[in-house]
């Protein structure tokens, strides 16, 4: 058990079940890019475990950005997403690829998709390493999908909790 601030976390995912996830997401986009040369946009700051992981394995020419947004304060989604920061590179043709560590209501996604969308993209994908499908409120379709797990509040691998855990090579959940 590990405690971040005033919550105490228990294991949930192990580092091996994540790469094998991560493996097999690459392997996937390995197939349907193969005549193409995706840009991968990792979303900040919880993505950059996920991204960094993906690359390793992702084989096919490509490029590799980051953008920042937030729509979380501690453990509830403040249900505004901000604007997206860092984006400074022309994407009109290209396949463009959001790498997201954690897709939950979708309200973060929704926005990326409209702004990238905006941008005369020609592919439009999303990639998620872990998905809670009883928080999901949107319809938009999730390209790639790591890990789906039930509606609870997780760190590691990217993931935190008001800043904390996300140096954890794997996944804690929050102790009931
Ligand atoms: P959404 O906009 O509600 O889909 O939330 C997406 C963002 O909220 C993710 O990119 C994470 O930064 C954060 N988030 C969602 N669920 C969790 C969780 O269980 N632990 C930590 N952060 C989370
Ligand atoms: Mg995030």
């Amino acid at each position: 058990m590990i405690q971040l601030h005033d919550k105490h976390f228990v294991p949930f995912i192990s580092a091996e079940e994540i790469e094998f996830a991560i493996k097999n997401m690459a392997k996937e986009m390995d197939d349907d890019f193969f005549d193409e040369q995706p840009i991968f946009i990792g979303v900040l700051n919880g993505s950059f475990m996920v991204l960094s992981d993906l690359m390793k394995h992702y084989r096919g020419m490509c490029e590799v950005s980051f953008v920042k947004m937030s729509s979380y304060e501690g453990m509830e989604t403040t249900n505004k997403v901000n604007e997206l920061i860092g984006l400074n590179q022309d994407l009109t043709g290209k396949t463009v690829v959001v790498v997201e560590d954690i897709v939950d209501t979708g309200n973060t996604i929704e926005v990326l998709k409209d702004i990238l969308k905006s941008k005369n993209v020609k592919h439009f994908k999303i990639a998620t390493l872990f998905f809670k499908p009883e928080a999901y409120k949107k319809d938009i379709k999730l390209d790639y999908v790591g890990i789906r797990i039930t509606n609870k509040f997780i760190v590691g691998f990217g993931l935190d909790y008001d800043g904390l855990g996300r140096n954890l090579p794997e996944v804690y959940q929050l102790k009931e």
